[in-house]
């Protein structure tokens, strides 16, 4: 008779008629640092994986990221189906660059290039790669202009307030050009026409501005800076560019409020990226960088490859990528079209406005700005918690950490200079945030808040105030 114990071993070993939790695999350990010797099973390997990732934040419940986390199935098998393909084989794959060309045609219509103009983009793998291709085309157009006319072109600098995406102070550094950030005030946290003038000069190769910004989600003086260039062009003769930071706004606003100016219809705004990834519906890592003409673009940064049978004009950092975000971006475009595109940007700010309400009336925030244009809520602690009896000491950084307890992702952050003693809790609304999760969100704050009174509370009873009367 076979024992106890070498059945289980023999089990263990072969894996045969248990689950993979009977498997050896769970019971040793996974390599962790080194390639192992011999491999596992798939599933094996799928399962481990799998539990692992556990321990992850919830996407679902992730109100950080402005990044996508669910699309339909039908994109989903779309997704499946192209993500061995290198979009960069377009030999090979000619009709995914073709769709990609699509999508840059409908972009540059949605964002109102003028109907004779000669546009031209790319996808990126998100906004930050098309920023920094973007101003990189300003530099050299600048600086190929200031050789033309025998001018000195070793100071090249860049305007932006300090309400810019760290991408932009990337862009100086790695590019070697002088950052100029214009410093927020309190009250003001996005950068004026007012503040750009102090800032140019003969130099400026572009001013960045930014549709939703990261921290508050707010709009810079867009029109009012290209007034303010086209008033300098007359007066100085300096042909300064916008390059409009849409990475957020360019997928809400065209579909919100279709009369606000902040697109090609504006004479110095000559690129414009967004991220597809972002409110343009699609997982990452999808970007879009379009130039409202050809002549923005100089040649020069245009690289001809002869690769896989074919020459290929490149214009981004990286090679290789995949394709199957470009696919994901053409099916939500055909998919949802601008009237399906429009009702989830509307039902969005419905979300927001609803969400930005229910936590006003909890008596504990206070909006960073009442006028809600975006899908994103900056929020601050009211001053008075004391009178709720919410101890002094409780700040944004413990409701945070608190949330996250309970499973939601909700980030804290001090704001950019001079505004570092302004603390904010950020809240992105994304299309899978529906009002009824906005009412469990402010459910679970009220409970925190709860808490904390009641803490309070036993506290007082160990130690009873002197001042009864
Ligand atoms: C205003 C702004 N610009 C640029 C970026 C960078 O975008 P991406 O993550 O697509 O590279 C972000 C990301 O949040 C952003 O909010």
């Amino acid at each position: 008779m076979l024992s106890n114990k070498i059945n289980v071993k023999d089990m263990k070993k072969t894996g045969k008629n248990t689950s993979i939790y009977g498997s050896r695999y769970v019971s040793e350990p996974i390599p962790k640092y080194e390639i192992p010797e011999g491999g596992m099973p798939s599933k094996a390997a799928y399962q481990l994986i799998n539990d692992e990732l556990n321990l992850d934040g919830n996407i679902n419940l992730n109100l950080a990221s402005f990044v996508t986390t669910w699309m339909e199935p039908e994109a989903d098998m779309l997704i499946n189906q192209t993500n061995g393909k290198n979009f960069v084989d377009n030999d090979e794959y000619p009709q995914t660059e073709i769709i990609q060309n699509r999508v840059i045609n409908m972009l540059a219509g949605l964002f109102n290039a003028p109907e004779d103009s000669d546009f031209i983009g790319t996808s990126t793998i998100g906004s930050s790669e098309a920023i920094m291709l973007g101003v990189l085309a300003h530099k050299w157009s600048w600086r190929e202009k200031r050789k033309a006319e025998g001018k000195d072109s070793s100071n090249p600098n860049i305007v932006m307030g300090a309400d810019v995406h760290v991408v932009w102070e990337k862009f100086a550094k790695y590019f070697d050009v002088e950052l100029r950030m214009v410093p927020m005030e309190k009250g003001e946290y996005t950068l004026t026409a007012d503040k750009v003038k102090e800032n140019i000069d003969e130099n400026t190769i572009a001013v960045g501005v930014v549709l939703g910004t990261t921290f508050t989600g707010q709009i810079d003086q867009i029109e009012e800076v290209n007034d303010l260039l086209v008033k300098v062009k007359e007066e100085k003769g300096w042909d300064i560019p916008i390059h409009v930071d849409g990475a957020s706004g360019a997928f809400v606003m065209p579909f919100l409020d279709s009369d606000f100016k902040w697109d090609f219809r504006l004479s110095h705004v000559r690129s414009i990226n967004v991220s597809g990834h972002k409110y343009g519906l699609v997982y990452p890592g999808v970007g879009w960088l379009i130039f409202k003409d050809k002549k923005y673009l100089s040649d020069d940064l245009i690289f001809e490859v002869n690769y896989l049978g074919g020459i290929l004009p490149t214009f981004n950092l990286n090679f290789s990528k995949g394709s199957s975000m470009v696919i994901a971006q053409y099916y939500n475009l055909l998919r949802l079209g601008k009237e399906g595109y429009s009702n989830i940007m509307h039902n969005l700010m419905d979300t927001t406005i609803y969400l930005a309400d229910t936590l006003k009336d909890t008596g504990y925030f206070k909006l960073l700005d009442e006028e809600l244009i975006l899908p994103i809520i900056a929020i601050k602690l009211e001053d008075n918690l004391k009178d709720f009896g919410i101890p002094d000491e409780v700040d944004v950084f413990d409701i945070s950490r608190k949330l996250r307890e309970k499973g939601w992702l909700v980030p804290a952050y001090t704001l950019p200079a001079n505004a570092e003693d302004i603390a904010v809790l950020r809240i992105v609304i994304k299309e899978n945030f529906t009002r009824d999760m906005a009412d469990l969100l402010v459910q679970d704050l009220n409970n925190i808040f709860d808490e904390y009174k009641k803490d309070l509370k036993d506290d007082s009873k160990k130690e009873p105030s002197i001042n009864i009367f």
